[in-house]
């Protein structure tokens, strides 16, 4: 079992962490399997497998009862749980709720918070009460509607100092980890430098401590995928080729098969 204090351990460590997106019992499976270090029910679900065009109406049922479905696939990785828009932020009492919820009842190890100056009381908070957080700068896409878009993060100085700050106050309030995403590299690289706790990049160059993509774009299940991402995989066509195939064999009444079938005589003339 992949623990908190585990991935902690890994900044500055030869070996990059590994993250993917999980939102179901089978994939969670194989990422588990392929030996990725992380499972991460992230609210990208709104985008990648809920038809959504943003993670702004994904809800807190939604992520719970995707949780529960990965860590049913899951025997290694840890599983690191999203908190959904507005569902921490607001109030304290209901951002510890929920957090709470996706340990208690979901079974996540952990919750994921997209951060901004306002997240930095809550992680110092849900550490203290017992559940790890893993912070989130750069592109938060909780933000789409403030940020006009899906563009780049921290692309001038004055930005990407304010990256490194809040990096530095989630790390002094307890974060174990910090997922980077859409910043320039060595803006990434100098987080990494300034952290003790390790950081998990997307889109922020290959000098932090982890990477982590979207599992849909990895195996080519997505519409759009971001820039920074890369298949590596045509799951979409293989998916395709055996529906068809089944339509056809059903179409051409080769299946059901003999085999697919069974009957009993004591049941004819009813
Ligand atoms: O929701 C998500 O999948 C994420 C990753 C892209 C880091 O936040």
């Amino acid at each position: 079992m992949t623990t908190v204090q585990d991935i902690r351990s890994r900044a500055d460590e030869e070996a990059p962490i590994t993250m993917l997106t999980a939102y179901d019992t089978p994939t969670a499976r194989i990422v588990d399997e392929a030996g990725i270090d992380v499972a991460l029910v992230g609210d990208s679900m709104g985008n990648a497998v809920m038809g959504y065009d943003s993670t702004l109406p994904v809800s807190m049922d939604d992520v719970a009862s995707r949780t529960g479905a990965v860590v049913r696939g899951v025997e290694d990785a840890l599983v690191v749980a999203d908190m959904p828009f507005l569902s921490y932020g607001a109030d304290e009492g209901d951002a510890v709720e929920n957090a709470g919820h996706l340990l208690k009842e979901a079974g996540a190890d952990a919750v994921k918070l997209e951060c901004g100056p306002h997240t930095v009381a809550l992680t110092e908070r849900l550490t203290d009460l017992g559940i790890p957080v893993m912070a989130h700068l750069g592109f938060t896409p909780q933000h789409v509607q403030q940020f006009g878009g899906y563009g780049r993060r921290a692309t001038t100085r004055e930005a990407a100092r304010e990256v490194l700050e809040l990096a530095e106050a989630h790390e002094e309030a307890g974060a174990f980890s910090l997922v980077v995403e859409h910043v320039p590299a060595n803006v990434a690289a100098q987080v990494t430098d300034a952290l003790a706790i390790p950081t998990i990049g997307i889109g922020a160059g290959p000098d932090t401590d982890g990477q982590v993509l979207v599992i849909t774009d990895v195996l080519g299940l997505s519409e759009r995928a971001p820039p920074f991402a890369e298949q590596f995989g045509d799951v979409a066509g293989e998916m395709k080729r055996a529906v068809e195939d089944y339509a056809d064999a059903v179409t051409e009444g080769e299946f059901p098969a003999e085999e697919h079938s069974h009957t009993d005589e004591d049941l004819d003339d009813l």
